[in-house]
């Protein structure tokens, strides 16, 4: 993204129709930089007509583990996003937008702060902007640093003051979103990509890299390479271009066992799949998984995995509101079943009992943070299993043993058992169990 003259584009922008910017931003095919790769243009098109207010949320709640660029954008190139969220008010009818930024990033939001008091005090923002009707204002909004918060329907509610619960879906916010009005909602970096998308026309970026997915991404490069951070390149350039070429390689010149393609709940890519894997959504489609945030992290051939998702699952359950009962039980079970792996006392049924734990709480719940928990245990263990079953001891105790305690309790009762000695096994077993749970709960609790 590089700096021209700032706000020039937006003067441009007002001689044009709200429909001509909607369609220039339609025929760029510029697809959503939040994560679900929704495209922009065909959500702007949905926003409901009606003589309701309508509003622009512009999400920089950027919690996901493994992406930090749109505080890039806070952090270089405010104007371009300020004058995108201009843009976009304009063509959208929209007189206040809210940014809406992490509460951690007290930095970003103070930079933000000051360059917004620049566009205000030139003209920018505010009132019949360049002598035109047109008025809007905008408003930074710090949230109190939930992961939730960025889920663009609990994003709305914790903007009206409530609980950041997402809501059930539909009604879509286009139709009835904050407050009760049509409201939009977009990714820091999808609006600071408006300006270039007006002043070039929308057919030049749809140019630019990968076809289905085009323009330039921020990478958030992180973890084992030498030379870590945020890079803007095109759509469909090859992982391994922005490994070896880009990051300087994987450090001590290891080799790659695992990368996560696009912030924490991206289901991963083995070795294989990144030597030839190239960095866009249908790409990473195809393979099963996403470019989400492009939030990329590669981990070296010493990576102990079964920790790695063990750290991404307690995130996951830490962040989960509470709301629907597979998100918030399935990710407290994932975790005390790794958990317990990683202590050596693991099972053998332990992996796919975790794939079906992950199972039932994707596509199940009200929002996708039941999916970017599920996602990244799924698809390490269906990758990784080997790796991970090696940590499960050959003697470990196995499930049917416990099945058979319930199924005699279910019809009998465990005492009626006749033989003394299974009597005994069981009662030990069920005991061994108890204690477990209740370590685990006080473990986890809190
Ligand atoms: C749990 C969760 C957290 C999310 N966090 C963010 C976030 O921090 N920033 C963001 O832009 N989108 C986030 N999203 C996606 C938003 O719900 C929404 O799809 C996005 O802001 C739309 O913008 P876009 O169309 O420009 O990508 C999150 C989604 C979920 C389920
Ligand atoms: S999926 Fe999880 S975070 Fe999302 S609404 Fe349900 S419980 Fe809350």
């Amino acid at each position: 993204m590089k700096k021209t003259a700032r706000y020039q584009t937006l003067k441009k922008a007002l001689g044009m129709s709200q429909q001509e910017i909607v369609d220039e931003v339609k025929k760029s095919n510029l697809k959503g930089r939040g994560g679900a790769c929704f495209p922009t243009g065909m959500k702007w098109s949905f926003l409901a007509k009606n003589d309701k207010p309508k509003y622009l949320i512009c999400n920089g709640d950027e919690s996901e583990p493994g992406s930090f660029k749109d505080r890039e954008i806070f952090e270089k190139n405010p104007h371009q996003f300020i004058e995108g969220v201009l843009i976009s008010s304009y063509a959208l009818g929209v007189k206040d937008a809210y940014v809406y930024i992490r509460g951690e990033y007290w930095r970003w939001i103070e930079m933000m702060e000051v360059a917004l008091a620049d566009a205000y005090k030139k003209g920018y923002v505010g009132k019949n902007v360049f002598g035109s009707d047109f008025s809007v204002k905008i408003h930074i909004h710090r949230g109190a640093g939930a992961y939730i918060c960025g889920e663009e329907s609990s994003m709305m509610n914790s903007l009206e003051g409530k609980r950041a619960y997402p809501r059930v879906k539909p009604p879509f916010p286009a139709v009835i979103g904050v407050w009760g009005c049509p409201t939009i909602i977009n990714n820091i970096e999808t609006l600071a990509n408006i300006p270039e998308i007006i002043k070039n026309g929308g057919e030049w970026f749809s140019k630019i890299g990968a076809p289905a997915h085009p323009g330039t991404l921020l990478f958030g490069v992180s973890g084992h390479v030498n030379k870590p951070g945020v890079y803007e390149l095109e759509t469909g350039i090859p992982l391994m271009d922005v490994i070896d070429k880009v990051c300087g390689g994987v450090k001590n010149g290891k080799q790659i066992k695992m990368v996560i393609p696009g912030g924490s709940s991206m289901p991963p890519l083995t070795r294989e799949e990144c030597l030839t894997m190239k960095m866009d959504n249908e790409s990473l489609k195809a393979i099963g998984s996403a470019i989400g945030t492009a939030g990329v992290i590669v981990m070296d051939e010493d990576t102990d995995l079964l920790k790695v998702l063990k750290r991404i699952t307690k995130f996951y359950y830490h962040e989960s509101c509470g709301q629907c009962t597979p998100c918030r039980e399935g990710c407290g079970w994932m975790l005390r079943v790794l958990d317990r792996i990683d202590r050596g006392e693991g099972r053998q049924e332990d992996l796919d009992l975790l794939i079906s734990v992950a199972e039932n709480i994707e596509g199940n719940t009200i929002c996708a943070l039941g999916d970017a928990a599920a996602w990244p245990v799924k698809w390490t263990i269906r990758k990784f299993r080997d790796e991970i079953a090696k940590k499960i001891p050959a003697h470990a105790v196995t499930l049917p043993i416990l099945n058979k305690v319930h199924g005699v309790r279910d019809y009998k009762g465990y005492s009626t058992l006749t033989d003394n000695n299974e009597n005994a096994k069981v009662e030990a077993m069920m005991g061994k169990v108890q204690e477990e749970l209740h370590d685990e709960s006080v473990r986890y609790s809190g």
